[in-house]
Order: C-alpha cells, then structure tokens, then sequence
C-alpha cells in the first residue's frame, strides 16, 4: 500500500486539521488493536483504539466527518469477523458484541458507524443498542453487499487480520450471485441503514446501477485495498497516468450510482480538485 500509513493517536490531530484545509470531508477509520484476544474485547472498550482515535480527530477538527468501521477481525485473535466456538462463526453473540463496538465509537463522538462483519441482523443490533444509548442520531453506513473478494489482501495484511484457519465465505458474499447482494441491501434498509455499501467498488458497477434503480437511501462505493495497489502498481510500472486513471474509475463509480466514494485516493482527489469546497 505505498503511500498509505498506520498513524498513532498521536499523530491524528494534525493530520486531521491537515486533510480537512485540503477539503477531504470524512474520514473512516479502521482501528489496529493494541491486544487482540479470542474475542476481540478491546473492540467495545471505552479506551481502545478507536474511541482514542475519534476523540482526537474531534477535537482537532469537529467539521470533519467521522465514520468507524464495526468489526472484530482486526482485535481477534484468529483474525475472524465473528466470535468463533468450535470452528464455527457465532452470528448472533457476534451481533450483540458488535452493538456494543458501536455504542463505544457513538459515545467517543462518531457521526456514522460502519458495520463491516457481514453477521446476519448486524444491522439491527447497531441501530437497537445505539438507541438505547441515547445514540438516536448516530447514522449506519451499512457494508450490504460485501464480496469474499481477493480484493482486500493489502488491507488485511496492514491490519495483520488475515484469518489464522479457514476463510470469510461463511459469512461474506459470493460475488457471482447479483439477486443476493440486491437482497442483502433490502434487509439492511428494513433493518434500519441509512446508507448502504457495496464493496469492492470496480467489480460492483451493475450492483451500484440496479441498487440506484432500487433504493432511495444514498449509496456508497468502497474503493478497496486491493483496486489501490492495483492502480498504484501500475502507475509504479510506468504503465498508467495515475490521475486519469485514478478519475476515470470515480467516474465510473458515479456514473453508475454512487453517492460517496470511499478511497484511498481521497487526499490525491482533494487537491486534484483544488482543495475544499
Ligand atoms: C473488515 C474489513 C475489511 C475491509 C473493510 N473492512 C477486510 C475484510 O473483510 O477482509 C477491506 C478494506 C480494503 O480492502 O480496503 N471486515
Ligand atoms: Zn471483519
């Protein structure tokens, strides 16, 4: 991922103020756990990374949107989604610690919280504990149609969460199945989205254009891990201009539907564009 950086709580409130004079205007944020155990504990703890992180960037930049991804994988030990009994993934104990993660990153001064484990319900359990935490405000960009996608290699090895046994198709989707996806969309908005997620972004184009046809809620497109190194390798190679090419493939997520983009490009886009807006 060349280009792309782990920061310490440290370092974010002046990198916060940084990306938000050069117009970006939301960040999402994946937490590295200081200790990973069979649960994921420091997921949902108070003082755990993510909630550390939310309330520097706050305070360093309160116009900045701050949206948190809500999963386990980066604080298990095994590196799964879930909570994991007897090689099986639990989906409703992992519902109910996902709740809590949320509630954690509501109370820390989150504005969105990502639900990214692909549990059955999940989007429910954020939506129920986050009322019941007073969060009524507090919106839920859920990842709908998220692929078991080759795609997210590079992420998972910055956030050491490759899983130890086994792999995510259990719980993640099949990327030839399109009615599924469109499916999975449907529940999370009965369930209570406010914007929905499909991801990886460039292999999901047909699904943005029927979700738009679908759906009234904003869509958003993840450019991931493995579409960045994609590009920036062959940038790297002198084979592509990384500025039309990099356009072309926004363009193309807009074009099909997308209302936000999430991209590793954000700051590169922000200063192609001139700067805030
Ligand atoms: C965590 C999560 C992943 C990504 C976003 N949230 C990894 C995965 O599901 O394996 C991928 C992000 C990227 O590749 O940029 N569940
Ligand atoms: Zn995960």
């Amino acid at each position: 991922m060349p280009g792309v950086e782990q920061y310490t709580v440290r370092d974010l409130a002046p990198l916060a103020r940084e990306l938000h004079a050069e117009g970006v205007r939301a960040l999402l944020l994946f937490g590295v756990a200081w200790s990973k155990d069979p649960e994921g504990s420091e997921a949902w703890a108070a003082d755990g990374v993510v909630p550390e992180a939310v309330r520097e960037i706050k305070d360093a930049a309160p116009g900045l949107v701050v949206v948190t991804d809500v999963c386990l994988c980066a604080y298990t030990s095994h590196g799964h989604c879930g909570i994991v009994r007897r090689g099986r993934i639990l989906n409703d104990a992992t519902c109910e610690r996902l709740g809590r993660v949320a509630v954690a990153h509501a109370n820390a001064g989150a504005d969105v919280v990502a639900p990214s484990a692909m549990m059955d319900g999940q989007v429910a359990a954020l939506r129920s504990a986050l009322d019941a935490a007073g969060h009524e405000e507090t919106a839920i960009l859920a990842y709908s149609s998220k692929h078991a996608s080759a795609f997210y290699g590079p992420f998972r090895d910055v956030e050491q969460s490759t899983p130890s046994f086994g792999d995510r198709r259990t719980y993640q989707m099949d990327y030839r199945n399109a009615r599924e996806a469109l499916h999975e969309m449907e529940r999370d908005v009965e369930e209570g989205a406010d914007l929905l997620m499909v991801k990886p972004a460039l292999t999901s184009l047909d699904l943005l254009a029927r979700a738009r046809r679908h759906f009234l809620v904003p869509l958003a497109a993840f450019q991931v891990s493995g579409e960045y190194a994609m590009l920036k390798s062959a940038v790297a190679a002198g084979v592509l201009d990384e500025r039309a090419a990099v356009e072309e493939t926004l363009g193309a997520l807009r074009r099909a539907g997308a209302d936000l983009i999430v991209t590793y490009f954000a700051r590169d886009v922000a200063r192609w564009s001139g700067g805030p807006r």
